[in-house]
């Protein structure tokens, strides 16, 4: 692979010739009108150290408006801490993270989240003992407040968005039922359902296929390339059956950084990404 070389504060890193087009985005050089009509998510110098080590380590980074993108990396390269970095639940030791226009680094959690930003995390959250339908209803926007829960009668527009939902993410037939009886796959699309229901501009979406089956993995592919017509979506994957069928720009992360980008099948014949993975 072609290599060129950039300057970065603490001295020359070679980055490749695919992640050379972030360099010049970087909100500390451009205008924010020009890097925000391209990214929705931009991330510049961003580091996080544990204990000396860092984490995660980007120089430039971003997503552009409405894609769908998939970040695969070996275990421990950073993929859902850098999550954490942009959902705001881990402050960056280092650099600055935006989003939709603005510089979010030092917003708290919570207002990143009412902001657009979704997050669906690796174990997905669902509470057992509701149904499937009350589960999207306490995720209706405004619904998580102790005074306005699920006590509190839906509007007929709150049922018909949520069998919309329901329809979507084919779990109308399991309406009723408690999510404890839910299979894997069906309780990752009810996750995922539940993040979808506030409409965030963009949804992190951290391993969707683990633990289902093939035919539920298959399902799960689908139904994020259909979502993806109407939001950005960032997901992480390591199922690479579930990649392909995704058929979008992977970024490939490795010991915190970003290594490598392009489709599946470029980064499986990268020596680099190669190594990567067979090094640990
Ligand atoms: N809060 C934390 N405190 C200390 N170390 C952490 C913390 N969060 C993550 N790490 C470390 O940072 C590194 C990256 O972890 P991370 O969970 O982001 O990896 P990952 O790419 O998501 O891996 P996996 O594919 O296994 O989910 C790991 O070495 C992990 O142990
Ligand atoms: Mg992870």
């Amino acid at each position: 692979m072609s290599t060129i070389e950039t300057e970065k504060d603490s001295g020359t890193e070679i980055i490749s010739e695919s992640l050379k087009k972030y360099a010049e985005f970087r909100p500390s050089v451009v205008q924010s009108s020009i890097w925000s009509k391209k990214f929705v998510l931009f991330v510049e110098n961003l580091s996080v150290s544990f204990d000396g080590f860092k984490a995660v380590d980007i120089p430039q980074y971003g997503i552009e408006h409405g894609e769908l993108r998939v970040i695969i990396g070996p275990n421990g390269a950073g993929k859902t801490t850098f999550c954490d970095l942009v959902s705001g639940k881990t402050k960056p030791s280092t650099g600055r993270v935006y989003f939709d226009g603005k510089e979010i680094t030092q917003v708290e959690e919570s207002d990143i989240a009412l902001s657009g930003i979704g997050r669906k995390f690796q174990t997905p959250t669902v509470f057992d003992s509701l149904t499937t339908y009350e589960n999207l209803l306490l995720a209706l926007p405004g619904n998580q407040g102790w005074k306005s829960n699920l006590f509190q009668p839906e509007s007929k527009e709150e049922v018909e968005k949520i069998d919309e939902i329901l329809e979507k993410v084919s779990l109308i037939d399991q309406r009723e039922m408690p999510a404890k009886s839910l299979s894997h796959g069906q309780r990752q699309w009810l996750a995922i359902s539940a993040l979808i229901i506030s409409k965030p501009k963009l949804l992190l979406v951290d391993e969707p296929a683990a633990g289902l089956t093939d035919l539920e993995t298959e399902q799960t592919a689908d139904l994020l390339l259909e979502l993806a017509e109407e939001h950005t979506i960032v997901v992480i994957e390591h199922d690479m059956d579930f990649v392909r069928r995704l058929g979008k720009t992977v970024t490939v992360l490795n010991e915190g950084q970003v290594l490598a980008e392009g489709m599946i099948g470029e980064m499986e014949r990268n020596e680099q990404v190669m190594e990567a993975y067979l090094g640990r």
